[in-house]
């Protein structure tokens, strides 16, 4: 079946992709790992990855998505065929929808955490201690597994509804809260938390702490957040009208994406500094366990705050899940060819088995160790952000890099000058292959054979 839909105009564009890109990786994950890697020397160095290899990148995707039309793997064989290319590149499309299924299958499972501590923190936690509350909840299978499904659900209802009247109209909705929320939420921090031990926190330097794995980790952060590498990109570049640009939308994406990410930031830490005994470096477990036990503490007020800081994290997750899942869907529907809604149902239910998996690394299976992966939920992450996406985003590069740029029109894609199109080719051919593929080699040998160079 043909899906001839676009988006009604440039800003769906800009609202649909950001939704994308603004997710539980900026809230969930950016505040903690800048906080682990080394503060203000980790933020300034992913500020200049999102600049030198993120934004290439993200464009290079948006552009195959816009000239080839259609799914990932369409793409990928369009565009290959135009420029001549072996038909072998629909690999990158393959890579990209057996990412999407196993980056849907863990996100979804944290996004439930998400809507259950919404609920948690809204009933309040007077006598209650929140670290018992959080092994309890992860310690459900069942528990967890209704969670997931509610959110799949939520998910598949707008999936189901098509590009306009269900990924236009919600993301309408959902960015404008989410920025509102955000901002709310920092202002809160400023008026009861302590900013200034956030912001040297976050900004201070501790170059002592920079070792190779800092850049790792700030190269797979930046790619994650930024929505690359497994076709989502591609998808909302193909529902792109034909005069926008390119690189002016990428970079509203991309700013929005990286501000996101610091206000998080400054929307979590003052909280956690305001009482001494709460630990920044909780990890995953930040916004969890050491938020709750903020808005606890916070008393009365925490009840109506808590709930505030949770829509907020399921906002983000829901618009990026959507975005994870949409490149599947289309797939199947064209590939079959059926109906959307029967398209999503199939992709929602892989899903649900793929995230059963994740919820078991929490409970009973959590002592199910593959190489260094400690459980079956490291693993999912493992097989989806540090194996799937870091090759797909290599792909996505040198293809645009070395065959796609000799069709390019620059006008149509919307560059103003010849000289950033050289350089943006340059980097897409040499620079981001080349860091990429030496992180994914790096953290492959130590996540499975236990070999650490750095
Ligand atoms: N960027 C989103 C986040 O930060 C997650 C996400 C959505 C994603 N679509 C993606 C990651 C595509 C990689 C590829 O949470």
């Amino acid at each position: 079946m043909q899906s001839n839909t676009r988006w009604n105009n440039n800003l769906a564009f800009l609202l649909a992709a950001t939704g994308s890109a603004v997710g539980l990786g900026n809230i969930w994950g950016f505040p903690y790992k800048a906080g682990e890697n080394g503060g203000g020397l980790f933020v300034l160095l992913y500020i200049f990855f999102v600049i030198l290899l993120g934004l290439p990148v993200f464009m290079a995707e948006v552009a195959i998505g816009k000239i080839g039309k259609k799914d990932p793997v369409s793409a990928m064989i369009n565009t290959a065929e135009k420029t001549n290319s072996t038909k072998n590149w629909r690999v990158v499309g393959y890579l990209g929808i057996l990412s999407n299924l196993f980056i849907g299958g863990y996100y979804a499972v944290i996004a439930g955490l998400v809507i259950n501590y919404g609920f948690i923190s809204a009933s309040g936690f007077i006598g209650k201690d929140p670290t018992v509350i959080y092994d309890t909840e992860i310690s459900s299978f069942l528990e967890m597994t209704f969670w997931f499904l509610l959110f799949l659900a939520l998910t598949g209802f707008v999936l189901a509804r098509g590009i306009e009247k269900g990924i236009e109209s919600s993301m309408r909705i959902l960015m404008p809260t989410l920025f509102f929320l955000i901002i709310l939420m920092v202002g809160y921090g400023a008026y009861r938390g302590d900013m200034s031990a956030a912001l040297s926190y976050l900004f201070s330097w501790k170059a002592e702490q920079f070792s190779a794995a800092t850049m790792q980790a700030a190269i797979g952060q930046a790619f994650f957040s930024l929505s690359i590498g497994m076709g989502t990109l591609m998808a909302f570049g193909y529902y792109m009208p034909k005069e926008q640009k390119v690189p002016g939308a990428s970079s509203i994406v991309v700013t929005a994406d990286t501000s996101v990410a610091l206000l998080a930031g400054l929307a979590i830490f003052p909280l956690v500094f305001a009482f001494p005994f709460l630990d920044p470096n909780a990890g995953t477990e930040l916004v969890f366990k050491t938020m709750s036990t903020a808005f606890a503490e916070l008393g009365a007020i925490g009840q109506f705050v808590g709930p505030l800081f949770y829509l907020l994290l399921a906002v983000a997750a829901l618009s990026s899940m959507i975005s994870i899942l949409e490149p599947s869907v289309l797939w199947v529907q064209e590939r079959m060819p059926t109906t959307r809604t029967r398209a999503t149902f199939i992709v929602i239910a892989i899903c649900i088995i793929l995230c059963l998996i994740s919820v078991s690394g929490f409970n009973v299976l959590k002592d199910f160790k593959v190489g260094s992966l400690e459980n079956p939920f490291e693993m999912m992450k493992y097989i989806a952000d540090d194996f799937l996406l870091l090759l797909g985003g290599t792909g996505i590069s040198a293809f645009v890099g070395w065959r796609l740029s000799k069709i390019i029109d620059l006008e149509k894609l919307g560059f103003k000058s010849k000289l950033l199109f050289s350089a943006w080719i340059f980097i897409l051919r040499w620079v981001s292959p080349l860091f990429l593929m030496v992180i994914w080699v790096l953290g492959n040998l130590e996540r499975i054979f236990f070999i650490k160079f750095f």
